[in-house]
């Protein structure tokens, strides 16, 4: 294991990747969404727009955000795949760093991360997806991160570390987290401050794509083709009219657009807290996170009303995990600051 190397933690989730690192005594985040075609693009006609053409083994890929041929990544074989090398390479280049050997710190789904029967660690799984990113890949014209070591951690629970540790819950506090992402819904419960982690659930069915799926059906309907990422930027800035006529191209349809979207988001709500009660009936405190976690946070409030605020919407769901695994992962011990007190500098 290489000891030099500089380390990023990435949350590396089927539509969108997170990653967190420290700078000069801060935590810096990006959010990089997936959206790759196969074979490379032309060079940019503008200087400012850079392109990204990959090669791996033989396969050329490009990051093309507005692709209608986008390679869908939204399958949980995501996580072994050459999308997923893709899409980890292609967000660390996102980021400020200059490339340089780098140990990553990634996720896998809880219910891949651990054997659904008895807790344990699923390690075929870590191995594979560790295998998996140290992979050859190149960059046309550029240079690529050079993985020297991956760490891989369950998704869900490591998000709401430094929440728990903040919070004054005593040992036999249970604590649910529910993460809502674009593809998976993964929840585990966690006893007191991080003692335990008591059960584990994960859904392959339950996710954003079940919204964008039906936004992007809706808006295929009125003449508007759509990628992935159009339509889950329609979904966040469905109350901002000004960009939803500029996406949808036949305006007589926009209102029944927005209700079916509306409608879909009600439904995943209703899926999550019903899978939630039945997982885990009487916790003392929810904690919501991932992209989808303000999409369900009305319908995990009203499941389980008599908590009252102890329902939590994290702040800044969608890349809490990458947060907390960085301040957990790296060596806190050489910032010149206690880590509360480490500026987000959020950047998408
Ligand atoms: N504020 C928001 N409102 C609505 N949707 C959002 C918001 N922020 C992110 N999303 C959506 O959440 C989804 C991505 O969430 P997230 O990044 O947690 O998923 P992921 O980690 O890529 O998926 P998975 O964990 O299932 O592999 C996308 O569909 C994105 O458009
Ligand atoms: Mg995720």
């Amino acid at each position: 294991m290489t000891v030099s190397a500089f380390t990023f933690a990435v949350d590396d989730g089927s539509t969108n990747v997170k990653v967190s690192w420290i700078e000069n005594s801060q935590l810096k985040t990006i959010i990089s969404p997936n959206s790759f075609r196969k074979d490379w693009k032309s060079a940019a006609l503008r200087r400012d727009k850079k392109v990204y053409n990959y090669t791996i083994g033989t396969t050329k890929y490009t990051y093309d955000a507005t692709s209608d041929k986008a390679l869908e990544t939204t399958h949980v074989d995501y996580q072994y795949d050459d999308l997923n090398l893709l899409g980890v390479h292609h967000a660390l280049l996102q980021t400020s760093i200059e490339p340089c050997p780098v140990r990553l710190v990634v996720t896998l789904p809880i219910t891949e991360f651990y054997n659904a029967e008895d807790c344990q660690r699923n390690e075929e799984n870590i191995e594979k997806k560790r295998q998996n990113l140290m992979r050859e890949i190149n960059l046309n014209k550029g240079d690529l991160f050079e993985v020297v070591d991956v760490v891989v951690m369950p998704e869900s629970v490591p998000a709401v570390l430094s929440t728990l540790m903040n919070s004054s819950c005593n040992e036999y506090t249970r604590s649910l987290v529910v993460d809502c992402g674009g593809t998976t819904l993964d929840m585990g419960v966690v006893v007191g401050e991080f003692d335990d982690v008591s059960a584990v659930y994960g859904n392959k069915e339950i996710g954003v794509s079940m919204v964008t799926d039906a936004a992007r059906k809706a808006l295929a309907a009125a003449d508007s083709d759509a990628s992935y990422l159009v339509a889950n930027e329609l979904i966040k800035r469905r109350y901002d009219m000004e960009f939803v006529r500029e996406v949808v191209n036949d305006e007589s349809q926009i209102e029944t657009i927005l209700t079916k979207i509306e409608n879909k988001i009600h439904e995943l709500g209703s899926a999550v807290a019903y899978e939630a009660k039945k997982f885990a009936k009487n916790p003392n405190r929810v904690y919501i996170v991932g992209g989808g976690a303000s999409l369900i946070a009305p319908a995990l409030k009203e499941a389980y009303a008599t908590l009252g605020d102890r329902v939590v919407l994290v702040s800044d769901a969608q890349s809490a995990l990458a947060r907390e695994l960085c301040m957990y992962h790296s060596d806190l011990d050489e910032l010149e600051v206690a880590p509360e007190s480490l500026i987000e500098v959020e950047d998408e």
